[in-house]
């Protein structure tokens, strides 16, 4: 396993448990010649390309195209000479194997723990001319069917270059049809499943709004037709970045699919001085011959263990009361308190306050910036608050927002160039707030000065790490003329620095990110904060499919899902608290409504839900997950959690509407060992594994719309 180099052939085979991945030269090009199931490294190796006489550029399999010298289709890069010309040719120099797996400077990244867990090729390329060289990394994971990729550029020569584009991968995967699936969507709308078939052009997702964005997450993957959650090969493409990017699958005519991904383009350049290199941001691939759901566990296992960092990364998480929809602006520290006191009674961990606790911030419209308590809200000022709620038995927790500056805060009126913009130009607002220019080394100190006063002297438990708006005009003030199109990388660069340093200062702390809600759900943000607010829609109809899209990449650990108030806020349902807390659950709990206002039954049963869910949130966060049937395929959803030993396991199901005179109904269930037999823990019931998964459990036919279940299931020792 790991890495084998066949000199002779020019051949490098990249091989996991159940993976194999080939790149050999041909004409000096590393062409692209296998990715899939594992095969043997002996006797396979002969005749791998396979260009069928056609060894032309632009029919070549390529691991790293560029533009200008015959292959026609998408190029992964390409950088401009100071004669200003455009035409690079990039040729195989030399290679290296590394083990482990090397850490990328400034940038987040999954991680080993000890060196055998990878290896890392080291594919050297060079263009001569412009005395450029290209470094492709790719780290195989032995355990899991994993590649990261990943490209650094070095200006070996004397003058100038400047990088036009700089993506962190291509794979042309050979002919045969494949759908594209990725998950699209808006804000409150986040995760939407969408899967179509690729024909011959290009098909692409991405962002431009200097977020990853709640439109497009930065993942997609190719699967054969046919591949559902069980079975089929399935290829995916997962973006450790947060800012904008792109990736486009595109067939060529002869049916050929180079799939590309990396930096968005758009706007984006990077001078590269002599002697200067540049990093692209990480891509992490996942391979399944078992279908969608074994990719996804991949993901979950790789991010919850490998990327996630900090103390809470195995840690169970606390449950959560969020003033948020409970109060909006409007509150005082005797309100806060009366919720936290409800929530201390009902079993809560956390309380946090949300949006509106500095300046004079009585509505979006002001303040952001002055990172000050407002003495009229709170006259105790955090502290009084926290040690209020500390006293009740709960954690407190904070939000803020320090990407962002109003133009009506002191911040602004002092500095007015703080902010991203272009001279002369107008300055667009959003939400009434422009963003900070994190590319300024100056900009960033103060907010981590200012954030860093109130974490070290509040007794603060949780942040929740808030962004609400895209970029625009996006220059800055302090760069240079031919540097200005590096400004929105540059920007999350620097948030990047200013998170390693807040999270390194503060490693008690449990970070939540935000980005009015899943406008920012990517690897790169999950490496810092290991959870993240999956959406501004709290409906539990709504957050199936949110959830259930959302986690075809992300661990359930990340996900963060309250149960809110009803009529909903968003979309005004009226859904029973039993269902919202069955879908809430199989998140990262909490709750976000004003619990003060329940009838004591209903306290009665969020207290049971509290109970409960500290039995189970091991499970869920730390279990495998099986999606057993699909919100975007009909009126019913079910997912269930399976500990690693198999030993446990919990399914919850859901049925929006009611069915009138229904036909006896069975869940198949998964992952089960199909040699144990379960005790159903309602009902005593003792069924075999093999069962569970063939026949299934009986489901409920209750009279009524919004019914969900949740089965625990215990193997029986023998
Ligand atoms: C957007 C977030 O997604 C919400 O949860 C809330 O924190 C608001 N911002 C506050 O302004």
């Amino acid at each position: 396993m790991g890495i084998s180099v066949h000199e002779d052939k020019g051949l490098f085979h990249l091989q996991s448990t159940g993976m194999s991945y080939m790149i050999q030269l041909f004409n000096d090009y590393p062409v692209h010649v296998y990715w899939g199931k594992k095969l043997r490294d002996d006797g396979n190796l002969e005749g791998m390309l396979n260009v069928g006489g056609n060894t032309g550029i632009d029919r070549l399999p390529q691991e790293y195209p560029q533009y200008g010298s015959g292959d026609f289709r998408n190029p992964a890069y390409q950088a401009r000479l100071e004669d200003g010309t455009r035409v690079t040719e990039l040729r195989y120099s030399s290679y290296r194997v590394l083990k482990g797996k090397p850490v990328l400077e400034g940038l987040p990244s999954v991680y080993v723990e000890s060196e055998d867990e990878a290896e890392t090729l080291e594919l050297i390329l060079k263009d001569d001319y412009a005395k450029l060289t290209v470094i492709l990394r790719y780290t195989i994971y032995e355990g899991m069917d994993v590649i990261a990729r990943s490209v650094q550029f070095l200006n070996e020569g004397e003058s100038k270059l400047q990088l036009l584009r700089a993506l962190s991968a291509s794979v042309d995967l050979s002919a045969g049809e494949l759908d594209m699936i990725y998950l699209a969507g808006a804000w409150a709308r986040e995760g939407n499943l969408t899967r179509r078939r690729l024909v011959q052009g290009g098909t692409n997702i991405g962002s431009r709004r200097g977020m990853s964005g709640h439109q497009f997450n930065p993942f997609t993957a190719l699967a054969k037709p046919g591949t559902d959650e069980n079975q089929g090969e399935v290829f995916g493409f997962s973006l450790v970045y947060s800012g904008s990017f792109e990736a486009e699958a595109e067939v060529d005519s002869f049916g050929s699919t180079r799939f590309s991904i990396g930096l968005n383009s758009l706007d984006f350049t990077w001078q590269l001085e002599p002697g200067e290199s540049f990093q692209t941001p990480e891509v992490i691939m996942v391979y399944s011959a078992q279908g969608i759901g074994e990719m996804s566990r991949v993901y979950h296992r790789l991010y919850r263990t490998r990327l996630c960092r900090g103390q809470y990364r195995d840690k169970e998480r606390p449950i959560l009361v969020n003033n948020w929809e409970a109060t909006y602006f409007d509150f005082n520290t005797d309100k806060l308190e009366s919720i936290a006191a409800e929530a201390a009674k009902l079993g809560i961990e956390l309380f946090v306050l949300d949006d509106g606790w500095f300046g004079k911030r009585d509505a979006d419209n002001s303040s952001l910036g002055d990172w000050v308590e407002d003495l009229r809200k709170l006259p105790g000022g955090l502290n009084d608050l926290a040690k209020r709620v500390n006293g009740l038995g709960l954690q407190f927790g904070l939000w803020v927002e320090p990407e962002m500056i109003s133009p009506d805060s002191d911040l602004y009126r002092q500095h007015p160039d703080w902010c991203l913009h272009v001279p002369g130009r107008r300055r667009s607002e959003i939400r009434w707030q422009l963003v900070l220019d994190y590319s300024r080394a100056d900009v960033r100190e103060y907010i981590y000065e200012s954030l860093s006063r109130i974490f070290s002297t509040i007794p603060i438990a949780y942040i929740k790490w808030d962004m609400n708006r895209c970029l625009t005009e996006v220059g800055s003030a302090q760069m240079a003329p031919e540097r200005q199109g590096e400004i929105g990388h540059r920007y999350v660069l620097g948030l990047y620095e200013l998170l390693e340093k807040l999270t390194v200062r503060f490693p008690k702390i449990l970070f939540e990110s935000c980005c009015s809600g899943g406008g920012r759900f990517d690897p790169g943000m999950l490496y810092y904060m290991p959870q993240t607010w999956t959406s501004d829609d709290t409906d539990a109809v709504e957050r199936l499919k949110i959830q259930y899209g959302t986690s075809l990449v992300y661990p359930v650990s990340a996900m963060g899902a309250h149960v809110s108030a009803v009529p909903n806020h968003q979309v005004g349902r009226i859904t029973p608290l039993s269902f919202r807390g069955d879908v809430a659950m199989s998140g990262n709990f909490g709750y976000e409504l004003d619990l003060t206002k329940f009838t004591p039954e209903e306290k009665e049963l969020v207290k049971e839900q509290v109970a409960n869910y500290k039995g189970i949130r091991s499970l869920v966060q730390q279990g495998n997950l099986y999606r057993l049937q699909s919100p975007f395929e009909g009126n019913e959803t079910a997912w269930m959690f399976v500990s690693d030993d198999q030993s446990e396991a919990l399914v919850y199901y859901f049925r929006v509407m009611a069915i009138p005179n229904p036909p006896p109904r069975s869940l198949k269930l998964n992952g089960l060992n199909p040699s144990l037999n379960y005790r159903l823990e309602a009902s005593e019931e003792v069924f075999g594994g093999d069962r569970l998964m063939q026949v299934g459990i009986s489901l409920p036919n209750e009279q009524r719309d919004y019914v969900s279940g949740c089965y625990k299931l215990v193997a029986v020792k023998e």
